[in-house]
């Protein structure tokens, strides 16, 4: 397929999508990643899912359009539910709240795999995604994206069934973000240094307690 390029947010999900993958793209919209990962021979095929009928329909006419009806399957279902049917080895969920992602995986006894890789890109809500992957899920890896001035995290993770306890500049950044630090790390932490700074100011006006707040403020200026 000619002329079909992703954004730098779905490019940066696609980066960590297996060669020769059978990708099942959660949530899927529009089916940009999966068409993407498809036409340009990174996965071996995918199943495009989305729990709403209109986004589905959606997904079946970009398919449609770029003839790719013989790879990608398009469904409609609730998160992973009956998953196991298309045996994916890698699986995306993208463009929602990490909340949401963490109740999705949580749902899911197929995820619990170590074969299985996880490519997820919370919207909002990183820490709390963070917080539930590290009760069992290892991080492969981590990257950050910039797109119309805004930054995203992407997170690449295996279940291990193991327990890590991560810092709360760690949650907030990831702690391989924090080892590698890219070309976006220090703009992404000097964000979440403001984002502290202004949450330290509401508490103090409405006369809270802000200690807890002015140490993981701290954490992360330790980190400049
Ligand atoms: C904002 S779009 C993101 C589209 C695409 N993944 C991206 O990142 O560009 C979120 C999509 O997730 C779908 N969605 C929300 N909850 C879902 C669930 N529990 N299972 C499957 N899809 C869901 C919505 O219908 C919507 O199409």
């Amino acid at each position: 397929m000619k002329n079909f390029t992703l954004g730098k947010r779905l490019c940066a999900v696609a980066s960590f999508v297996r060669d020769g993958a059978v990708v099942a793209d959660i949530g899927t919209n529009h089916a940009y990643l999966p068409i993407y990962l498809v036409s340009s021979g990174i996965a071996s095929g995918a199943v495009a899912s989305d729990i709403k009928d209109g986004p589905a329909n959606c997904a079946r006419d970009n398919v449609r359009r770029f003839m790719l009806e013989d790879k990608i399957e398009v469904r409609v279902a609730d998160g992973l539910c009956g998953i196991e049917k298309y045996k994916p080895t890698d699986i995306v969920i993208c463009g929602m709240g990490g909340e949401l992602i963490a109740d999705i995986i949580d749902a899911s006894e197929y995820v619990k795999n170590e074969d299985i890789r996880l490519i997820l890109q919370p919207m909002t809500s990183i820490k709390e995604l963070r917080s539930y992957l590290s009760d069992g899920f290892l991080t492969i890896d981590e990257n950050i994206a910039e797109e119309d001035g805004k930054l995203y995290q992407v997170i690449c993770a295996r279940y291990d069934g193991k327990k890590r306890n991560y810092t709360e500049a760690e949650l907030e950044l990831g702690k391989e973000n924090i080892r590698k630090r890219g070309e976006l790390f220090e703009k992404l932490l000097n964000l979440a240094i403001a984002k502290k700074r202004k949450a330290i100011d509401g508490q103090r006006l409405g006369g809270r307690d802000v200690s807890e707040l002015e140490n993981e403020l701290k954490e992360l200026e330790k980190l400049r």
